[in-house]
């Protein structure tokens, strides 16, 4: 048996697999976000062992006892946050989590470092740890001096599990001190914000072993006295792993609360100018590119909240059968965006809002606006060298018919619904810790679903898509400066 951990930003789920990669059970415990002022968004890191000590004792409750012959666990985890440890590993504030964009000005700041883009790959942007450490000196200095360790948000549950401070390659490339191609820490970007590597955990592959189980949580768990804690990886590389995106050229499109759209390459492929992802993926000597839209499902649930409803209500109301885009259109930049604009202080909008504009028609214009984010994505892994032919299709957002025929359209690839299961982070998470347990081969274990259906590109609306993007794409520089 094998455990897998995702810490996500809405909650911490387990997920138990056996030994032939089938899923036990999972279970999930819920996390909230704190948002004090605009653009924070902030976790205290007690409430994700909290979480994950629920999430594992509803397991414990009906499987016991395949829990107690769990030999492998792996993490994942939301990328980006910063939780700052003092020498006692006590965290010496809330973890700012990778939604929060308080730091764009010392991200702007560092990004203009011509070392950070050379050494990184990518954008500093303002999501990424680095600028959030800059934020904290500039702002709380003596917490700044107070700092010992800086982990990610799964490294530090890493850290309560096993008692190391270790992180892996895939969530280091978003810090913005990680030397993505040779896969080290970079003493100079440390340096420019006053860090060193002492203040970094040490590195694996996430298909390597990081550390063993601490007896005192085997114990409470019934599990054995070796269980080995692979490396894991970033929710998004973990995804990957689950979704079987490991091999160079696949690719998925992942709608959760953001939105991503994720190609596996076999070589480092930076292409910062586009405002591309490029990070080392969780299997080593293997890379990837992604582009990343802030709020994708969030948008929904965001409408769902303000309309009084459920965000499977307002899908549900659209049917299964697509409609040409309407007059209304939404800009999903609730808190700014990544891919491909790289703006934290940017605003979501509606526009063409008439009379007779009703809760449906709002509905299908989040769901297109989110779509044609994905075709940004899909632009800027053009402009950086990547072409996909098909993609597969992951996360909650994901069970919408309506929304997936509706990026297949905007983005005229196909997309493939895997067979009934689970193969999101979690899923990726516990094979991770099965190849670290096992030394198993990763390509051999990390291989994707079974496709139940692929939503085909519809055709009658292609033109009416292709024009519906356009128009999106010219509110972007029209709003720009008024829409905050
Ligand atoms: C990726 C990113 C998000 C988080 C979500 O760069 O910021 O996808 O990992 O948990």
């Amino acid at each position: 048996m094998y455990l897998g951990f995702d810490l996500g930003t809405s909650g911490v789920k387990a997920l138990l697999l056996d030994d032939s990669q089938r899923i036990i059970a999972s279970a999930t415990a819920q996390l909230n976000v704190s948002r004090p002022h605009s653009g924070w968004s902030e976790q205290d890191p007690a409430d994700w062992i909290r979480a994950t000590e629920d999430a594992v004792a509803e397991l414990r409750a009906a499987h016991g006892v395949a829990l107690a012959a769990v030999k492998g666990i792996g993490l994942s985890g939301q990328m980006h946050g910063a939780t700052l440890l003092d020498d006692a590993d006590n965290p010496l504030r809330p973890s700012i989590l990778w939604n929060d964009t308080r730091s764009h000005a010392e991200a702007a700041e560092l990004d203009a470092d011509p070392r950070f883009r050379q050494t990184t790959g990518n954008i500093v942007f303002p999501g990424f740890t680095a600028p959030k450490l800059a934020w904290v000196k500039n702002n709380e200095p003596d917490i700044f001096s107070a700092t010992a360790k800086v982990l990610l948000p799964k490294d530090y549950l890493r850290l309560w599990l096993t008692g190391e401070h270790v992180s892996e390659m895939s969530d280091a490339a978003g810090t913005a001190w990680l030397d993505v191609e040779k896969r080290r820490w970079s003493p100079e970007l440390l340096a420019a914000t006053q860090l060193g590597e002492g203040h970094m955990p040490r590195l694996v592959e996430g298909t390597e072993r990081s550390g063993t189980l601490r007896a005192e949580i085997a114990g409470r768990w019934g599990m054995g006295s070796s269980v080995t804690v692979a490396g894991g990886a970033g929710d998004n590389a973990a995804s990957a792993c689950g979704a079987g995106t490991v091999r160079p050229g696949t690719a998925f499109v992942s709608l959760g609360t953001s939105g991503v759209l994720f190609a596996s390459n076999g070589a480092y492929l930076p292409n910062p100018e586009s405002a591309v992802h490029t990070f080392c993926h969780a299997l080593p000597d293997t890379w990837h590119q992604m582009g990343v839209i802030l709020s994708a499902t969030d948008s929904l649930n965001w409408l769902a909240g303000i309309t009084g409803s459920k965000a499977g209500d307002l899908t549900g109301e659209l049917g299964e059968t697509l409609l040409a885009p309407g007059n209304v259109t939404f800009l999903p930049y609730l808190s700014g965006e990544r891919t491909p604009h790289n703006d934290a202080v940017i605003r979501g909008s509606f526009t063409g809002l008439a009379h007779q504009t009703d809760r449906s028609a709002l509905t299908r214009a989040v769901i297109e606006g989110v779509a044609f984010a994905f075709r940004d994505s899909l632009e800027a892994l053009r402009q950086a060298g990547t072409e996909l032919g098909r993609l597969t299709a992951i996360g909650g957002g994901s069970r919408s018919v309506y929304w997936l025929k509706a990026i297949a359209t905007a983005l005229q690839l196909p997309i493939d619904l895997p067979a009934e299961g689970d193969f999101g982070a979690a899923f990726g998470a516990a094979r991770l810790g099965l190849i670290a347990a096992e030394e198993a081969d990763p390509l051999a274990i990390c291989t994707p679903p079974s496709t139940a259906a692929t939503i085909d590109p519809d055709t009658v609306h292609a033109t009416a898509f292709d024009e519906a993007y356009r128009r999106y794409r010219a509110l972007y520089p029209a709003i720009r400066g008024v829409s905050t």
